[in-house]
């Protein structure tokens, strides 16, 4: 039977979930019913029941380096490497849809959820998650980028509202997933919980259909995050195809009625259940049990492919002498003795928490993995002392302890960074610091005087306040199930570390662009900065950075030659001067008209960033080779969106082009004419601030002239409606409510300072608005339900309870109804 021809609530029940990951097939129609499981840098595919917060048991997989260090290795080939055994393993553990990467960009240093995100660049973000999706789809498995879109912050995660400017909203954040659409075809996305200037992501119509399909031309399944959907018909009429997990049949009963009524076309319904058939028939898989597991092959060979990808990803930040010493302490030598410091070094932290925590098949520590290999490195281990209490609590003894190891050790390598409570799912940071503890521990081990070498061991920046003190810093992310073995072999010169930072790491977290604003504590996140995110802002201003955009080092050197540039890119000598082979990252930086370098050449053209990025390449040389490199022009090279027009525009005139090694220094630079579609004009002096990028200072006019309209920020509601989150009920005036949600906030606390560990379940229920309940309960929760429940948010009990009691049963009665008629009972 076709499709069409099926009643319209069989095809309004294809168009929400069955189960926490199961979607819904037809049995008449031919469609089988597909899984979706997390995730982006391993399978997550749950046993039992299934939540999304990553509580669950799932089956064992490989966990691969985070999005966060993967975007490191500037290397959209080896992203397609991991993405084509992360899509095996889908494959082998019964899963169609994999849900990931996420590439949002990372505003802020403090998003909890920045572990998963690549990069605060759209081209990086946009080219390393193609890599990763050509490689999952390799498979027959659908790749499912994610948080579509404006997606910047974990606080009120699902009750918070993006306000930004068109053109902001454009270049920086939506570009990434332009790229991913238009180079990989991902066959699903998946759109994020919040609003977008006023309209919930998952019915947009001007991102889904305007900019989604009709601009980019994608013609796949649009699935919400779990739990994000508002109204279903809204959505279906958007063009969000599916709502997971599962709202029951509360929306198949408001689907099928709004095309009763005429206010919901059944073409548009038949268009939705057509895309999400497609994903059916495109994935289906044969003869993989729902309990198989994967092979020892496949363990032993992807983790592997886990320790190449953390390899390739590792950031040499710092290789010096310090305390008077001059020759850099990294590689460590043979017959070196090295004294291992830290509780990571033997407990290891690799992965983040939440939706995409791992069951590892396998687990390595640093310091069994250099005891291991000692006879290959003839390096010794002359001692471990734990160095740090976990939690953070100030032991003086565990210092003493580690600061004695240095009377027998050349070297002491401090593995130091971020714990579990601080890169989570559901929760920003709220310091960029790393643990008192462990700062006080670098301190006193530096107080020694023997050369210290620090691992790093975080998703996100830190601040490193004894950074002049250490010999070197290798930085290596959240480097997951291999990234001890993979840290020793860069620690012993096996590998030359050869990541770049895709991301600027400030000096304090005050420096940070968004700093005066971020987290959005009410429900509108205003991007008041613009399009001046990370580097954009740094450069512009010329900020003093620990780190800026790109930087990395190697144990080789690299120099640079030779610019020419010519109608289709631009073509540069790259010679490795030293005696070991090395890959280095060139960058293309591109600065507009209205920055151009050339003296006598008047300056005009629209607001931009000093310079940004267009292009990469990353170049393996061996000792002392040279090699032409390319970058090639692309329609994102020298565009711009005129938001008045709504359109793409290029601007004419002299443009910069530089090629460095990373956005501070540049190498290599020449004017470029360009004949673009429109000549540059000054840009609008009304711009004030933000025309020297000085965003921190930008008034509530200026903020104006840039989103073309007033934004005014709404104080703290005093009426709660079905989209305020939980934790707003804090300041209810209705006792009940207000204890409810004030309870639930301690219990966060308490838990999480007893733990050590997010308490996942009481934060996604604070940050949840009551309408999420209709969306998360199979159906056990309808909107009149909810419409009680907000009765009850605002100190209205007594008719709340009574309305949710009615409403339940009423409820009840009406699903047993549907559940008949879909079985054609
Ligand atoms: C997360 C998504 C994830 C989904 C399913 C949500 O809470 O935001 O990234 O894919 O859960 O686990």
């Amino acid at each position: 039977m076709e499709l069409e021809e099926l009643s319209v609530q069989e095809k309004a029940a294809m168009l929400s979930g069955g189960s926490e990951w199961d979607s819904r097939g037809n049995e008449r129609a031919g469609i089988p019913s597909f899984v979706m499981s997390d995730g982006p840098h391993g399978v997550r595919r749950q046993l039992g029941e299934g939540d999304h917060l990553g509580l669950g048991a799932s089956k064992p997989a490989t966990c691969f380096p985070t999005a966060g260090t993967v975007a490191n290795s500037w290397d959209p080939e080896l992203a397609e490497t991991m993405g084509e055994a992360l899509g095996g393993e889908a494959r082998d553990l019964d899963v169609n849809v994999l849900l990931g990467p996420g590439l949002n960009i990372k505003r802020n240093p403090l998003c909890g959820r920045n572990f998963e995100y690549y990069s605060e660049d759209p081209i990086v973000a946009g080219r390393m998650a193609a890599g990763l999706i050509r490689g999952i789809q390799s498979n027959g498995i659908a790749a499912c980028p994610k948080h579509f879109a404006v997606n910047s912050q974990e606080l009120r995660r699902q009750a918070s509202n993006s306000v930004i400017d068109e053109r902001t909203m454009r270049e920086i954040y939506l570009t990434g997933f332009e790229i991913a659409v238009r180079e990989a075809a991902p066959l699903t996305i998946m759109t994020s919980y919040n609003e977008i200037n006023g309209v919930y992501a998952h019915e947009n119509k001007h991102l889904l259909q305007d900019i989604l399909r009709d601009e980019w031309g994608f013609d796949g399944m649009v699935v919400s995050d779990w739990g994000g959907s508002n109204s279903a018909v809204a959505a279906v009429k958007a063009g969000g195809s599916l709502e997971m997990p599962s709202p029951g049949y509360t929306s198949v009963r408001e689907l099928a009625g709004a095309v009763k009524a005429g206010t919901l076309s059944e073409a548009d319904l038949n268009k939705r259940a057509a895309e999400v058939a497609r994903i059916a028939r495109a994935t289906r898989q044969e003869g993989v049990g729902r309990d198989d597991l994967l092979t020892e092959e496949a363990i032993a060979a992807h983790h592997a492919v886990a320790r190449r990808v953390a390899e390739g990803s590792m950031v040499l930040l710092k290789n010096g002498s310090a305390n008077g010493r001059t020759a850099p302490a990294l590689p460590l030598k043979p017959g070196t003795r090295v004294a291992v410091i830290g509780d990571m070094a033997k407990t290891p932290r690799f992965q983040g928490s939440g939706s995409s925590k791992v069951n590892a098949t396998r687990n390595e520590n640093i310091l069994d993995e250099l005891v291991e290999a000692a006879g290959e490195t003839g390096i010794a281990v002359a001692g471990y002392a734990q160095g740090y209490d976990r939690q953070g609590k100030a032991d003086r003894n565990l210092i003493d302890e580690a600061v004695a190891l240095a009377g027998s050790s050349d070297v002491l390598l401090a593995v130091v960074g971020l714990d579990e409570r601080s890169e989570s799912e559901g929760l920003d940071r709220s310091t960029m610091a790393i643990p008192q503890a462990q700062n006080d521990l670098v301190a006193a081990l530096c107080a020694t005087g023997k050369p210290v070498v620090v691992v790093l061991v975080a998703g996100s920046p830190v601040e490193l306040p004894w950074f002049d003190d250490v010999a070197s810093l290798l930085y290596v992310g959240l480097s997951g199930q291999a990234g001890a073995s993979a840290t020793v072999r860069a620690l012993s010169g096996a590998v030359n570390p050869s990541g770049h930072l895709a991301e600027t790491w400030p000096k304090r977290y005050e420096d940070c662009p968004s700093a005066g604003w971020y987290p959005a504590i009410g429900r509108d996140a205003i991007y008041r900065e613009g399009p001046f995110v990370g580097y954009r802002y740094y450069e512009t201003v010329g900020a003093d950075v620990r780190f800026p955009f790109g930087h990395g080092l190697s144990y080789a050197t690299f120099s640079y030659s030779g610019l020419v540039a010519d109608d289709t890119g631009v073509s540069f000598t790259v010679t490795n001067e030293s005696d070991v082979p090395g890959a280095t990252v060139a960058q293309l930086y591109v600065s507009g008209p209205s920055a151009s370098s050339e003296a006598g050449v008047e300056r005009k053209g629209v607001l931009r960033p000093a310079r940004e990025l267009k292009g990469f390449a990353k170049v393996e040389l061996a000792a002392h080779e040279t090699r032409t490199v390319r970058i090639d022009f692309d329609r994102y090279t020298f565009r711009h969106f005129d938001a008045a027009a709504g359109a793409w525009r290029v601007e004419s005139g002299l443009w910069t082009l530089g090629v460095g090694t990373s956005v501070a220094s540049i190498e290599l630079s020449c004017p470029f004419a360009v004949a673009g579609d429109v000549d540059a004009v000054a840009a609008d002096p009304t711009l004030g601030h933000y025309l020297t990028g000085d965003v921190k200072h930008v008034t509530d006019a200026e903020m104006a002239v840039l989103f073309g309209h007033e934004v005014i920020a709404p104080g703290k509601p005093t009426v709660f409606g079905v989209n305020d989150p939980i934790s707003s009920w804090a300041d209810s005036r209705g006792f009940v409510a207000r204890t409810v949600a004030r309870t639930l906030m301690k219990r966060e606390r308490n838990v999480r300072e007893k733990t050590g560990a997010p308490d996942l379940n009481t934060l996604f229920i604070l940050n949840m608005p009551p309408r999420a309940m209709s969306k998360m309960t199979q159906g056990m929760v309808d909107a009149a339900m909810v419409d009680a429940i907000v009765k009850i948010g605002n100190g209205r009990t007594f008719r709340g309870l009574g309305g949710l009691v009615a409403g339940f049963l009423r409820n009840q009665s009406a699903n047993k109804r549907t559940a008949k008629e879909l079985n054609h009972d």
